[in-house]
């Protein structure tokens, strides 16, 4: 059994989506969501889905340590961010090597980088009077978004499409393919 950990700082509908992909599942196990936010709404998900989440703060992460010794006690394999927003730390990247991937709302390397999230990211495609835009799973270095691109969907944009509709594009691409790509990679954690 793969044991997985979903990082999410807001709402979380992609750490439910992915939850619901894998129930039941007798190999892969959503063992865990983590938050940087106590307040996030991803923390009433969790709770409908049966799934144990805790918060911890900025500082901790930073650190590094108390969020390892978290993931240790559920003996976390692999570490997905869904819509999480801080940096990860030089010790959870050396505890968890290419087993830390995130999910962006562009076409990296275009429209990442620091301050570049959510709705952001979708106001700055749009000023920028781009045709189409997409998702991007990659792993996590140590570096904002520059990871080894693992997988990449694009969708057209249109003339007079708003930032509001940009992000409905592709939060359709994200439940459609980030689920699917977390259970290929897990796949071959497990043979
Ligand atoms: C998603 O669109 C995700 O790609 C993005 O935040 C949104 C979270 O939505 N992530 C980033 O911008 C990371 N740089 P959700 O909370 O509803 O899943």
């Amino acid at each position: 059994m793969v044991l997985l950990a979903l990082f999410a700082s807001g709402s979380g509908s992609n750490a439910e989506q992915i939850a619901r992909y894998f129930h039941q599942r007798d190999d892969v196990k959503i063992a865990l969501i983590l938050s940087n936010k106590a307040d996030a709404p991803v923390h009433a998900r969790a709770k409908r889905l049966g799934i144990p989440s805790v918060t911890f703060s900025k500082d901790a992460f930073d650190k590094g340590l108390e969020v390892l010794d978290i993931l240790r006690q559920y003996q976390i394999d692999f570490i997905v961010l869904a819509g999480f927003l801080l940096k990860v730390s030089q010790p959870l990247l050396d505890a968890y090597p290419r087993r830390i991937i995130n999910i962006h709302p562009a076409l990296l390397p275009l429209y990442g980088g620091k301050g570049m999230y959510g709705d952001r990211v979708h106001r700055a495609v749009v000023e920028a009077g781009e045709k189409e835009s997409g998702i991007t799973i990659h792993y996590v270095n140590e570096h904002y978004d520059e990871g080894d691109i693992i997988f990449q969907a694009r969708c057209e944009l249109l003339p007079g499409d708003t930032p509001v509709e940009v992000a409905r594009k592709v939060h359709e691409l994200e439940y459609a393919h980030f689920p699917e790509v977390i259970d290929s990679l897990v796949k071959k954690l497990s043979n």
